[in-house]
Parts: structure tokens; sequence; C-alpha cells
């Protein structure tokens, strides 16, 4: 089966599928997800600016900003400013829940080190036992400064161990006979990944083992010194097809590297003679309130540099829409009884409108047929969630962005299974589909809300 398979030229959707699973194994945590996607927008004629400059911005030019290295907003203005035409965005975010590395994590029981950790965001913990953890992120460091001694600049780089570095295993069913029926997880007690055992050749302190790393990936940067880091567990298992015939996608940070990923694909494809504006945050697993954040100013303050005056900003986002992307849920296959039976999700079935009537999610009626429009356009099918009444509702980034910046927004998402958990999984065409629309979006010259216009 394999060797014929390797016989037929892959898909358009296939060789999309593939770019999404090498985007998603070099991108263990939001700073690597984030630079990955300012390398592939540079290689499309993006130029980076820096909040710290002057802009002088042109039509007809590509221009990508980060914050915090962990969140991005990459914008193609076209033939005219925005305030004419109005932007079309969209919007995702970097980040997903994770083991967070804490100061001081040794702990050394009968010669077993292991991590402390913090659990970042709401992951679902019972799934991370038995995996094969990587560990990555960010290192900040002492420099030396153009050769001087005694220097003390600081500088921060990107470190991924890249291979299994950690693991947490399960206690044994025979050391605790009720784990199928009452189990229940302590993070503190229980989610430390084992890192090595002591022994007197590899006396190391963790800052030691990431100096060293850092100093392997970064020969030239002449770091002296880590004197703090920001560094995550998670999945080194690579995502792949599963199924009989691959009707699936398993993997890890589905949720929402999707959605990053199809943005930079729908910008870097962008052939617009209207403003196109791609904004990928960080921290949405923890509320998203922090600078780099949807609750942040990154957003606000990028477009009122775009636009200059209050006036130029007010029209512009009177006229500009967005489509804040975050994964779905798929209606469970053992537990149709979690959705409302007018609203059950499926897989390969396009992408999913989330509405909510406290507006956890940003949808209304203009915003969702606005998106029903560009998935007629895009030829793809669309479905609807909403939860159901006596559960409480998630939310987005959505909200979030649409009262901060009074952006016309709709919420929606590739269908999923198992969010949060250390392997998530998607339909084998949702994520071309979320591609497939956001290109329409990013193409939309005229759009059709004639409230808006
Ligand atoms: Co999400």
């Amino acid at each position: 089966m394999e060797n014929l398979e390797n016989q037929t030229p892959p898909s358009k959707q296939d060789q999309y599928n593939q770019d999404l699973f090498t985007f998603i194994q070099n991108s263990p945590t939001p700073f690597h997800a984030a630079a990955n996607m300012a390398e592939r927008l540079e290689q499309n004629g993006f130029q980076r600016l820096r909040e710290q400059d002057v802009w002088n911005l042109a039509v007809n030019h590509r221009y990508y900003v980060m914050r915090n290295n962990s969140s991005i907003i990459a914008f193609a203005i076209g033939g005219r400013m925005p305030w004419e035409t109005g932007i079309n965005l969209a919007g995702a975010h970097t980040d997903s829940p994770c083991l967070k590395v804490k100061p001081l994590p040794e702990k050394n029981f009968n010669s077993t080190i292991r991590l402390a950790v913090e659990v970042y965001g709401g992951a679902l913990l019972n799934t991370w036992f038995d995996r094969r953890l990587n560990l990555a992120g960010r290192v900040t460091c002492f420099v030396e400064n153009h050769g001087e001694p005694g220097s003390d600049r600081l500088a921060s780089f990107l470190i991924n161990f890249n291979r299994p570095v950690g693991i947490i295993p399960s206690l044994a069913i025979h050391l605790d006979r009720e784990a199928n029926t009452r189990r229940s997880v302590n993070p503190q007690v229980d989610m430390a990944p084992l890192f090595y055992l002591d022994g007197a050749s590899n006396k190391a302190s963790f800052k030691q083992i990431l100096f060293d790393q850092a100093v392997k990936e970064h020969p030239e940067a002449g770091i002296r010194k880590i004197v703090d880091f920001d560094m995550g567990f998670s999945s080194i298992s690579p995502p792949c097809y599963t199924g009989l015939n691959r009707d699936f996608i398993t993997g890890p940070a589905l949720d929402n590297l999707i959605s990053c990923h199809a943005g930079m694909r729908s910008l870097m494809a962008a052939d617009t003679r209207k403003t196109a504006m791609l904004v990928c945050t960080d921290h949405e697993e923890i509320g998203s309130d922090s600078s780099a954040g949807a609750r942040g100013s990154f957003l606000t303050s990028i477009l009122a540099r775009i636009a200059k005056t209050p006036e130029q900003a007010g029209r512009t986002a009177a006229k500009s829409v967005m489509i804040s992307w975050d994964n779905a849920h798929a209606a469970h296959p053992s537990h149709g009884e979690k959705h409302d039976a007018n609203h059950l999700p499926r897989l390969n079935k396009g992408p999913v409108l989330k509405v909510n009537a406290a507006l956890k999610y940003a949808s209304d009626s203009e915003s969702s047929a606005l998106f029903k429009t560009l998935c007629t356009r895009a030829n793809t099918p669309w479905q609807t969630f909403v939860m159901r009444s006596d559960m409480p509702c998630g939310s987005t980034t959505g909200p979030l962005i649409s009262s901060r910046t009074g952006i016309k927004t709709v919420d929606a998402g590739a269908p999923s299974l198992a969010m949060h958990s250390i392997c998530e999984l998607t339909g084998a065409q949702d994520p071309y589909m979320v591609f497939q629309v956001t290109r329409e979006l990013f193409a939309m010259e005229e759009q059709p809300l004639l409230s808006l216009t």
C-alpha cells in the first residue's frame, strides 16, 4: 500500500498537510511558532518592523511585527491605505497547554532527577503520562558586548532539545488498584517529568544544561551565562495521518497551530488590493492578559500606527472584518449527549462557525453571514456550533479583539476531538478548508456587508 501511494503524486491538500506537520514539529513553543512564521513571511517579501523604530509604511508593501517574540502581527497593505478600504483580518493563538519548568526545578528522589513544573493552560493532564517529552523555550543570557570583557548585556535565544528528554511514568496498576476508576492527578505531586539519573559523571545544574544547549545552537552568539529561562515540556511525537483511510490527523498543539499555519499560508499567497492582516497572539490558554496577549495593547497599537490619526483609525476599524480562528469541538462519538442535538459538528465537514448568546464567541448574524459567504466562495461547507444551554461555554480571542478594536468579528475553527490532550485530533481535510476560507477572506476586495461600507 505504501509503495502504491509513493507512486501517486501528492494532492494539493496532502502537500499542504505535510507542510503543516513540519510547521507543528518545528514549533514546540509559542516562541518557535512565531519565529517559524516570521522566517516564512520574510521569505515571501514581508519586512520586519520593530515597535521601537519610526515607521514609514507604504502601499503595496508587506510587513510584520513581533512582541515578546511569541506574538506576531503580519500585514500586506494593498493599493490604498486601510482607512479607505478597511482591513481583512484573521486571528489565531500561538500557545498551547504545556508543562512550564519552575525557576528552581531540580527534584532528587532516590538519585532520580525530575524537573518541577507548573501546568500552563487547561491541559488534559492524564494524557501526559508515559509520553516522550521534548524540552524547548527561551533563555535570557549575559552575552559578550562586541568582545568587551565585563559586559552585562542581556540577550534572549530560542533553544530546542528536539529529542525525548523527559517522561512522566504512570504508577503501575499493582500500586494503584483504583487507577481505572478513581484516578485523580495532582499537578504538584504527579507531573514532574523524569530528566536523568544522578551519577558522578553527569553532575550538572539545570542552568548548566541549558547553557550547553544554548551554546550548541548559537555558537557565534557569545553566550556567557544563562540568567533566566522560559522553558516548557511538550510532546516530541510528530503529527501524522491516522485511521484506516487516513481520515484523521493526530498530533500535539493542533489547537491552534492549524490556524496559525493556515493564516500564514493564506497571507503568503495573498495578492490583494485591500489590506490583509494576520494576528497571532500568545497567552490565549491563560486568558490573554499580557502585553503580547489579545487583551493587551499589541493589535490596537499597531492599528493606531498604521492609521496615524484617530479619525483614520476609527474609519479603518469600522470598515474591517475579522475571522477569529480557534479549534471547535466536534461531537465525540462516545458522548454525543455533550452537544446540542441539532448542532453536532463532524470531522471533514467544514469549518465550524461558533455562536454564543453571551458573546463568548464574537459571531453575530452579520459576521456569520459574511463567513458563510466566504465558505461558499471557497467551495467549502460549514457547520455551526452552539453549546448546550445547561453547560458553560469556553471563549476565544475573538470577543477580546472585537471589543477592543470595534472590528466586526466571527469566531470559527476546525472541528476537533481531544482538545488540550497532548495528542489532539482533527479531520484530514479540515486544516486545508480553514486555509481555503482564509485565502478567500484575504482575497475579498469588496466585502458584502453593506452596513460596514
Ligand atoms: Co485554542
